[in-house]
């Protein structure tokens, strides 16, 4: 695997590569759900880059932003034994020039869910995405199921402004007790990551937003949203200072999960 952080060795390495590229953009300290992107894209694609940049402008919350895990070396070792051909590891100063001066702005769908509590987050992840995208122009780039509004936006964002890449969604990988991976659960507590899995176990049941809202809150979680929308059923809620998100595909029988 090679590293790279200079963006235009970045773009001059990958202008000469003739067959396929598969793109797995990530904030790092990877786990199991970034390995299933990197596994999908090794499959359909002959060359596969991913990337590792902690992009500040999507974080609403300075301190999110300073407590955020960056295990590098494990990261380069997990990325190495899934035979990566590239990791791009970009420095802010580089791939934000204009000091984010210029930027994507959705108007709608990012104002709902997360959008409506995280205040410019999703402006900072279309805009990273977009510059990512225009440095290592994949033939196909893979975003997990998990950060579903993510996914939808990014591949909007890529059919209003042309981008040829295709953006393939990749199911959510949970723990054995239902919790699904991100690299945040390494902040919770010991006692909160034995809660924790209650969220995905709420939301299965078929009961209402307001029922799984009371009985989460109940539990001690902060819950910022139950909401359903295109025929999924999200949620973002707090244990201590630790937000979690998750989602699930509802049924089109199951009645009581669509209010
Ligand atoms: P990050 O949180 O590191 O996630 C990188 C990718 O891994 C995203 O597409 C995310 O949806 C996916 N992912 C995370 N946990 C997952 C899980 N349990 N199952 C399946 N996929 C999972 O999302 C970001 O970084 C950033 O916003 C980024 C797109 C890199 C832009 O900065």
């Amino acid at each position: 695997m090679k590293t790279i952080s200079d963006i235009n060795e970045m773009i001059k390495i990958r202008n000469k590569i003739k067959d396929s590229v598969g793109f797995v953009p990530t904030m790092g300290a990877l786990h199991e759900g970034h390995i299933s992107l990197i596994k999908k894209a090794k499959k359909e694609n002959k060359i596969v880059i991913v990337s590792i940049f902690v992009n500040p402008t999507q974080f609403n919350d300075r301190n999110d932003l300073k407590k955020y895990p960056r295990p590098i070396s494990e990261d380069k070792k997990i990325l190495k034994n899934e035979n990566v051909d590239y990791l791009f590891l970009p420095d802010f100063k580089d791939i934000y020039p204009d000091s984010y001066r210029y930027k994507i702005i959705e108007t709608d769908f990012s104002k709902k869910l997360c959008g409506k509590f995280r205040e410019g987050h999703f402006d900072g992840v279309l805009t990273i995405v977009m510059k990512l995208l225009n440095i290592t122009k994949p033939d196909k780039a893979y975003f997990g199921e998990k950060d579903f509004q993510q996914y939808i936006l990014i591949k909007n964002m890529c059919k209003a402004f042309f981008i040829s890449t295709q953006i393939i969604p990749c199911p959510i990988i949970r723990e054995k007790d239902g919790l699904a991976l991100s690299s945040r659960n390494l902040l919770l507590s010991k006692k909160d990551r034995e809660k924790a899995p209650l969220i995905y176990k709420t939301i299965k049941q078929n009961i209402t937003n307001g029922e799984v809202k009371k009985i989460l809150s109940e539990n001690g979680f902060k819950v910022e949203y139950v909401e359903t929308l295109k025929g999924r059923r999200f949620i973002a809620a707090w244990l201590g200072n630790v937000r979690l998100i998750d989602n699930i595909v509802i049924k089109r029988r199951e009645k009581c999960l669509k209010r």
